[in-house]
C-alpha cells in the first residue's frame, strides 16, 4: 500500500489568525503570534491547519471579502512573516491549507473599482451586470433575514451587479477565461509559498452560471481544471470543498474518477449527527452515512462538529430541525438565517462533559478526516451579544490573564469571553494543560489514538445492527485489521451484544481504557456502555502492526 495520501489520516484544525494570538499588542491576532503557538498545535496532534482568510480586506465578512488575493492584511503581519510561519510549521510537520475565496471579491477590490467606473474597463466583464433589476432579485439569498437581495444597483456603473452573498461581495464572473486564469495564478502564488492546498469557499456557486438568464448547469469541469493545475504545481496538494450539496451530487464534485476535488466537508452527516445528539434517534445519521458511502478511492470526507459559520440545519425536515432547535438553540437569538444555530459546541451541549466527549469521539471515528474548530478543544463558549456568526468567533483563551492571554493590548479585536462559566478565567489552555482530567488533555489523548487508527481513514466500514436503540456500532476494516467503535446516544446505560463473527475476533482490545472484551462461550461480546458512553476497540490485539487473523 502506497501510503502518501497525507490528507486521509490528517487532523485538521480550523482557525482565524485574527483571533488566535496577538504578538505585537495591537489587539489583533497575527502571524508572529500564531507562529509561537505552533508548538501547542503540534503537541495537540494537529497535522494540518486551515487558515481562514488573512488577506487584505475591509473585513465586513470575517475576511471573506478579499481586496487583494496576493497579500497578507497588514494587521496580521507581512508576507515575510507568513513565510516564516510556513517554515516553522513545516519544521513541526504541520501542513497548511488556506481559504480560496474565488466566487466573489470585495467591492473594494481594484478589479471591481475599475469595473464599475466604465463599461470599457478590462475588468468590467469580470463581474456580473444587468441594466435593469432582474425579476428574481429577491431570490437565492444566502443570508436570509440579513441580506435583502442578490442584485444591487451601483450608482457609479449605473447598473445592477450580482452578489450571491452580502452586497459588498460582488460575484466574479467565473466563466470568463481571464478570471479563471487569474484564479489559477492566485493558487500558484500560495502553492509557491508552500501551502498544501486550499479550502475552496462556496463551490456550488463558484461553478454555477451567473447572470440574468443564467441556466442551472454547473461547470464541474472547472474543478477538474483547478485540480490539474494544482497537482502540476504541487503533486501532494489538495482541494477541500465547502459544498453543502445533496449526497448524490457529491460524486460530481469528487469526480467519478476522483479527478476533481480530493476532499469535501460532510454537511449531510454533520446535520444528522446533531439531530442524533439532540434526539438519540440515529436513523437519519445512519442513512446519511450510507448516502455518502460511495466515493472514489483517493477522495475523502472531512467531518466536523462546529465551524466558524452557523450550524446549518437547512437540509433536515422541518420537524427534525425543530427538535434540534429545541435541544440546542431554543431561543431566537441562538438561531440564524431561519436554518441554523449560531452557538459554539460547549454551550449547545450544556457544557456537559459526557456529551462533549461523545460528540468528539464521533468526530474522530466517523468515516473520514476530522476537523476541529479552534477553541473547541478547551470548550470555549460564545457571546450572543455579537451579531450573526461573530458570536462564535471570539479570541482564543490562552490563560487567566488579562484578555485571556490573547493580547496585551488595551483593546482586542473582539471582546474575549469573560462570563463565569465559559470566560477566560475559567476556560483557558494554561489551566487545562496542568489538569490531567481537562478536556484539552482528553482531546490530546484521543487525537493521539485517532492518528494511530488509519482503519478509519483508509478502511471500508459497515454498521453493525443492534436492537439497542440509540446505539451506533461501526466496524472498520483495513489492511487485515478490524476496528469496532460504539457510541451510546442515550442518557441510559446500554449493553449491546456483538457476535464474534460480526466483530472479527474473540478478543476486543479497548484502545482508550482497559475494558477489553473476550467473547463468551456462545461467541458473544457484551459491551457495557454508560449513558453517552463510547468505546473504541481493535479486534485481536492493540498493535496494528502485528498481523492477527481476523474473521
Ligand atoms: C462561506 C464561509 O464559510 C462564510 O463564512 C462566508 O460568509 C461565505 N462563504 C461567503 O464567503
Amino acid at each position: 500500500m502506497i501510503d502518501d495520501l497525507w490528507y486521509k489520516n490528517a487532523i485538521i484544525y480550523c482557525m482565524d489568525v485574527e483571533k488566535y494570538v496577538d504578538a505585537n499588542g495591537d489587539g489583533v491576532g497575527d502571524f508572529e503570534g500564531l507562529t509561537r503557538k505552533l508548538d501547542y498545535l503540534a503537541g495537540l496532534g494537529v497535522t494540518c491547519l486551515w487558515l481562514q482568510p488573512f488577506y487584505p480586506s475591509p473585513n465586513k465578512d470575517n475576511g471573506y471579502d478579499v481586496s487583494d488575493y496576493y497579500g497578507v492584511h497588514p494587521k496580521h503581519g507581512t508576507l515575510g512573516g507568513f513565510v516564516e510561519f510556513m517554515n516553522h510549521a513545516e519544521q513541526l510537520g504541520i501542513r497548511v491549507i488556506v481559504d480560496l475565496v474565488a466566487n466573489h471579491s470585495s467591492d473594494q477590490h481594484p478589479w471591481f473599482k475599475s469595473a464599475r467606473r466604465s463599461p470599457d474597463s478590462p475588468y468590467r466583464d469580470w463581474y456580473v451586470w444587468a441594466k435593469k433589476r432582474p425579476p428574481d432579485h429577491d431570490e437565492g439569498m444566502v443570508f436570509p433575514g440579513v441580506q435583502k437581495t442578490t442584485w444591487t444597483r451601483d450608482p457609479v456603473a449605473r447598473a445592477y451587479y450580482f452578489h450571491r452573498f452580502y452586497k459588498f461581495q460582488p460575484d466574479l464572473n467565473t466563466r470568463h477565461p481571464k478570471v479563471r486564469e487569474e484564479l489559477l495564478r492566485i493558487m500558484g502564488f500560495w502553492l509557491q509559498l508552500g501551502v498544501s492546498g486550499f479550502r475552496m469557499d462556496a463551490v456550488p456557486f463558484l461553478i454555477s452560471e451567473k447572470g440574468v438568464d443564467a441556466g442551472r448547469e454547473l461547470d464541474y469541469e472547472m474543478l477538474h481544471q483547478m485540480r490539474d493545475f494544482l497537482q502540476w504545481r504541487r503533486r501532494d496538494a489538495i482541494l477541500l470543498a465547502e459544498a453543502n450539496v445533496l449526497p448524490n451530487e457529491s460524486l460530481k464534485y469528487f469526480g467519478e474518477l476522483g479527478d476533481r476535488l480530493q476532499m469535501m466537508l460532510n454537511f449531510p452527516v454533520n446535520q444528522r449527527l446533531f439531530y442524533a445528539l439532540a434526539t438519540a434517534d440515529i436513523r437519519p445519521l445512519v442513512k446519511a452515512l450510507h448516502d455518502t458511502y460511495k466515493r472514489p478511492p483517493a477522495a475523502q470526507w472531512v467531518n466536523f462538529l462546529r465551524s466558524h459559520d452557523e450550524l446549518d440545519l437547512g437540509r433536515l425536515t422541518d420537524p427534525q430541525r425543530q427538535k434540534v432547535f429545541a435541544a440546542f438553540g431554543p431561543t431566537k437569538d441562538m438561531q440564524l438565517y431561519d436554518r441554523g444555530i449560531r452557538r459554539r459546541l460547549a454551550p449547545m451541549l450544556g457544557n456537559d462533559r459526557a456529551k462533549m466527549e461523545l460528540a468528539f469521539s464521533l468526530l474522530f471515528t466517523l468515516p473520514g478526516t476530522p476537523m476541529l474548530q479552534y477553541g473547541d478543544e478547551i470548550g470555549m463558549g460564545d457571546d450572543l451579544s455579537l451579531p450573526e456568526r461573530e458570536c462564535a468567533r471570539t479570541p482564543m483563551q490562552w490563560s487567566p490573564e488579562r484578555h485571556g492571554g490573547f493580547s496585551n493590548g488595551r483593546r482586542t479585536v473582539r471582546p474575549v469571553i469573560a462570563d463565569p462559566v465559559y470566560g477566560y478565567r475559567r476556560v483557558n489552555v494554561e489551566l487545562q494543560r496542568r489538569d490531567p482530567q481537562s478536556l484539552l488533555n482528553w482531546m490530546e489523548r484521543k487525537i493521539r489514538m485517532r492518528r494511530e487508527c488509519p482503519e478509519i481513514s483508509w478502511g471500508d466500514w459497515r454498521i453493525i445492527d443492534t436492537p439497542e436503540s440509540g446505539v451506533l456500532i461501526m466496524r472498520y476494516e483495513w489492511d487485515a485489521h478490524s476496528l469496532v467503535v460504539l457510541h451510546n446516544f442515550t442518557d441510559v446505560a446500554r449493553a449491546p451484544r456483538l457476535q464474534r463473527k460480526d466483530v472479527g475476533h474473540d478478543l476486543l482490545v479497548d484502545l482508550l481504557a482497559t475494558h477489553d472484551s473476550r467473547a463468551d462461550q456462545r461467541g458473544q461480546h457484551v459491551i457495557e456502555l454508560p449513558p453517552f458512553g463510547y468505546r473504541w476497540f481493535r479486534a485481536g490485539g492493540i498493535d496494528r502492526n502485528v498481523n492477527r487473523e481476523v474473521i
